[in-house]
C-alpha cells in the first residue's frame, strides 16, 4: 500500500501553483500524491486543466450554498469521500471558519505571494511596489484563522527593481512559487515539518544541503 500522503489541492482560478504539485507528485519518490482537485468556481481555468489531466476533481460552487458553515460540509464531505490527510490551498480565494481550519490544523497549507507577515490580503503585488521594498518573495505556511497568517514553512525571494510594476513583481514571484510550493509540501508531507509554538522547525534529520529541503529558495 502506497506511504503517500493523500493530498487534496483546492483552487478558484488559473491553478498554476495546482500544476506544479501535480507535476512534482508524478516523481515516484515524491512524499505526496494528489488524490483530489476541488475548486469553488466552475469557471475556474484550473479545472479544465485537471479534468484533462484525469484527476479526480470537485466543483463545489460557494453560490450554491446558504451559508460559510453549509459550502464547507459539502467541502469536508468530498475530502472524506477522497480519504485526503493534507489540504494544499492553491490560489483557493474563500475564507474558512475557524472550525474548518481547526479541523485541519498543521494538515492544511497554504501558498501567498509575499514575505510574510508583510503584505497580507489582495493587491500584494501593489503593496510591495508602494512600499519600495527591494526584496519580495512568496511564504508557504499552515493555515490559521485569520487572513494570511500561521506557522511559516518555506519562503522564496526575489529581488525588486525600480523598474518593477506589479506585473512583472508578480511573474517573478510566481516562477518561484512554482519551485517553493512543491518542496515544502514535500517537507509537510515527508513528516519533516514540526510546530514548536507558532513556529516551524525542519527535522535535523533533514540535510540542509539538499535544495529540495531547504525551507529557502
Ligand atoms: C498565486 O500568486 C498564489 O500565491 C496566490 O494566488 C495566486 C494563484 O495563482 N495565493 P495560480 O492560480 O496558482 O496560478
Amino acid at each position: 500500500m502506497s506511504t503517500k500522503k493523500r493530498t487534496a489541492i483546492l483552487i478558484s482560478g488559473r491553478g498554476s501553483n495546482m500544476q506544479s504539485l501535480v507535476a512534482a507528485a508524478r516523481a515516484p519518490d515524491y512524499p505526496a500524491e494528489i488524490v483530489l482537485v476541488a475548486s469553488n468556481r466552475p469557471d475556474a481555468a484550473g479545472v479544465a486543466w485537471a479534468v484533462e489531466q484525469g484527476l479526480p476533481t470537485v466543483i463545489i460552487d460557494h453560490k450554491g450554498y446558504g451559508s460559510r458553515a453549509a459550502f464547507e460540509r459539502a467541502l469536508q464531505s468530498a475530502l472524506d469521500t477522497h480519504h485526503v490527510e493534507l489540504v494544499a490551498l492553491a490560489g483557493f480565494m474563500r475564507l474558512m471558519t475557524p472550525e474548518f481550519v481547526a479541523h485541519w490544523q498543521n494538515r492544511m497549507i497554504n501558498i501567498h505571494p509575499s514575505l510574510l507577515p508583510s503584505f497580507k490580503g489582495l493587491h500584494t503585488h501593489e503593496q510591495a511596489i508602494a512600499a519600495g521594498v527591494k526584496i519580495a518573495g512568496c511564504t508557504v505556511h499552515y493555515v490559521r484563522p485569520e487572513m494570511d497568517a500561521g506557522p511559516i514553512i518555506a519562503q522564496a525571494a526575489v529581488p525588486v527593481l525600480s523598474s518593477d510594476t506589479a506585473e512583472t513583481l508578480a511573474a517573478k514571484i510566481l516562477k518561484v512559487e512554482h519551485r517553493v510550493y512543491p518542496a515544502a509540501l514535500r517537507l509537510v508531507a515527508a513528516g519533516q515539518v514540526c510546530c514548536e509554538g507558532e513556529k516551524i522547525v525542519i527535522s535535523s534529520e533533514v540535510s540542509q544541503t539538499n535544495p529540495l529541503y531547504s525551507p529557502v529558495i
